[in-house]
């Protein structure tokens, strides 16, 4: 199973700008987490702290007991390796063929022998749809492939903890729900924890088991994806439904001039973008039929339901919805707000 992710109260700054501060979230133990936030938010200054590429200046981010904030250089070493990271543009090296990128972290930090990487290579490739495509230049292939590529990449070390930077990024919708897909299939294949940045809506609403959202330097929420996705705060509905109309303005928050003017604006009839209907909680994708049943769905069933009463009452309907007679039965809950 993969590793728990517990961040305590972490704040990070650069000289005077603070990013974001205080945040305190667990990735559960083998589910898929998803963190939204508009740009510039500090995502992937996360995502750097929580492999220790950035200090952040307090809080604890903990893994398997170690605090990557200030342990050693020798844990952060080790702990390190838990870790595969997929950035935004599969970082792979240009001169290298793809058989080559995949096998680099192998080469680098084992001993194993060129059969036995062989092995591994080939077989992250087929799993993440490469299959024949090893000697490929990054040049060659497509945006997407170059994404699968360095998710190959990132899964030759067995990590526990995955970590993806904007998988959508210059990908159109249907190959980015392939690539969600490709996480998924992952996921259900090693069991390993999955925190994935992302503005994209459709896979922010269709993939993770849990959804957080960075805001005004603050983590606005953490939690079961049916929390985020019946949330009345305004700036999560406005970013999911990507509209102007709201606080989240052209390059930050919206002074309150700025917000009187376009609210003046958007009353006189000026549409302000984006769709009107995002209410509900869309199915959520599922493992290829074919693959192990993804272990984390499991889980977060007993672990969601350890909390439902901690839930906003929209979100407890849509997980007891959610649920079949029998684990209604299970757990003990009745559908009683029909
Ligand atoms: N190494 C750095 N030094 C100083 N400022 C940085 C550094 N890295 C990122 N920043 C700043 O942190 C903020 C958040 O950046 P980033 O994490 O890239 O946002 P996001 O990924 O959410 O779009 C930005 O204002 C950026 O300029
Ligand atoms: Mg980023």
């Amino acid at each position: 199973m993969g590793a728990e992710v517990v961040v305590e109260g972490l704040t990070k700054s650069f000289g005077k700008q603070t990013i974001w501060r205080d945040v305190t979230m667990t990735l559960p133990a083998g589910e898929v987490s998803a963190l939204l936030g508009p740009s510039g938010t500090g995502k992937s200054v996360f995502l750097k702290s929580m492999i220790g590429l950035l200090k952040p200046e307090r809080g604890r981010c903990l893994i398997n007991g170690v605090d990557i904030v200030t342990c050693s250089e020798r844990q952060l070493y080790e702990t390190r390796k838990l870790f595969g990271v997929l950035f935004q543009d599969g970082a792979l090296f240009g001169s290298m063929n793809l058989f080559d990128n995949v096998a680099f972290p192998l080469r680098e930090h084992t001993r194993k022998s060129e059969s036995e990487i062989k092995r591994i290579v080939l077989e992250k490739l087929d799993i993440t749809g490469l299959a024949g495509a090893e000697k490929k230049l990054p040049g060659e292939i497509s945006g997407g492939m170059r994404k699968r590529a360095g998710l190959a990449r990132a899964l030759v070390l067995d990590p526990e903890i995955i970590l993806v930077d904007e998988p959508d990024s210059g990908l159109d919708p249907v190959r980015t729900t392939y690539i969600s897909q490709v996480f998924l299939d992952v996921n259900a294949q090693i069991d390993a924890t999955f925190l994935i940045v992302t503005h994209n809506i459709n896979l922010a609403r269709t993939v993770p088991d849990n959804i957080g959202m960075l805001y005004r330097k603050e983590l606005v929420m953490f939690g079961p994806r049916e929390v985020l996705l019946t949330s009345e705060e305004p700036a999560v509905k406005q970013f999911l439904r990507g509209s102007m109309d709201g606080p989240i303005g052209m390059s930050e928050e919206k002074d309150s001039a700025t917000a009187a003017a376009e609210q003046a604006l958007f009353e006189a009839g000026h549409h302000a973008g984006g769709v009107e209907d995002i209410s509900g909680v869309p199915e959520q994708m599922q493992a290829t039929p074919g693959m192990p049943e993804r272990q984390g769905v499991r889980r977060r069933k007993d672990r969601v339901m350890s909390i439902l009463h901690t839930l906003p009452p929209a979100a407890q309907r849509h997980i007891i919805d959610s649920l079949s007679p029998a684990e209604q039965h299970h757990y003990n809950v009745r559908q009683v707000w029909r």
